[in-house]
């Protein structure tokens, strides 16, 4: 399918838990890649921080810049979700903040791989956690080549006038680097404000909603078994189907070229 990126505003709305709730349940070869510059958080929680060494985005960063190895080294540094078969991998993100000096350099290098492993045999879906933008070093090469961006937001005022910001943020920046619009997306967590209001709000299509399920958030955080049927889980299950379809959208989009005028539908 392509590159999915989840970025939020601030206030840590669930851009993680949706993430990897998301990765979980996804249908195609999945690599979950954790780009938060403020650090990566599902080995240590959901997995326990079961490794034999230290693996992930800042060795391979580490690596690309000493011998740029990264095509060679990237799958000796992922971990299987759902061993053995390979088919939901994550690529944990930098543990300690030192790492990131050496990760925000290669935005872009990880950017053009990320887009060439959907082209890969198999091919993969990569699911960016972008974590927040407003820190140093944000993934912006990352948001630039992906099909679909997932702005994370809760639906209460003080989340959507955050969100607004951001939001504007990456238009300006995706208008300044021509990337060809129809790639953001709202995703909303929890309680608030109707999709429709949010939506209105925001100027900007609501892909869906994920609701508070604190039972099911906890084990993805802190780990444990998780279960298909809880609410969080059934409702990134259904993600699928219409980030699909934005995907789809766009690759038409840019086969053919679009009239003027003609408004972006959700
Ligand atoms: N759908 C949900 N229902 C209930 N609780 C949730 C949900 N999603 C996230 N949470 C809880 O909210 C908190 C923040 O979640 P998470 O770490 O995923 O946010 P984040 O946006 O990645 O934050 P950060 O910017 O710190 O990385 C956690 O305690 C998590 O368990
Ligand atoms: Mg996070």
């Amino acid at each position: 399918m392509a590159i999915i990126a989840l970025v939020a505003a601030k206030g840590s709305p669930g851009v993680t838990t949706s993430a990897l709730a998301c990765a979980l349940t996804w249908h195609r070869r999945l690599v979950l890649a954790e780009c938060d510059p403020a650090g990566g958080s599902v080995l240590a929680g959901y997995l326990g921080g079961a490794l034999d060494g230290p693996r992930g985005i800042g060795e391979l960063a580490v690596g690309e810049l000493r011998d740029g190895n990264l095509e060679t080294a990237f799958w000796s540094q992922l971990v299987d979700l759902d061993a053995p078969k390979r088919e939901r991998l994550l690529l944990p993100g930098v543990v300690d903040p030192a790492q990131a000096g050496s990760v925000v350099p290669l935005w872009q290098r990880f950017a053009d791989f990320f887009t060439g492993l959907e082209r890969g045999d198999p091919p993969y879906d990569v699911l960016v956690d972008c974590g927040r933008l407003h820190v140093a070093g944000p993934p912006w090469p990352i948001l630039r080549a992906a099909s679909v961006v997932l702005v994370v937001t809760g639906a209460r005022l003080p989340d959507l006038s955050a969100t607004r910001a951001l939001v504007q943020a990456i238009e300006r920046d995706f208008t300044e680097h021509r990337v060809p619009p129809g790639t953001l997306r709202l995703l909303l967590v929890g309680g608030g404000h109707g999709r429709s209001e949010v939506s209105k709000a925001l100027r900007l299509p609501v892909i869906a909603r994920l609701p508070h399920d604190p039972r099911t958030a906890e084990v993805l955080a802190l780990g444990g078994t998780v279960r298909a049927g809880r609410p969080l889980m059934r409702a990134t299950s259904a993600l699928e189907v219409p980030v699909g379809a934005l995907v789809d959208r766009r690759r038409a989009r840019l086969a053919w070229p679009v009239p003027q005028g003609v408004p972006d539908a959700v």
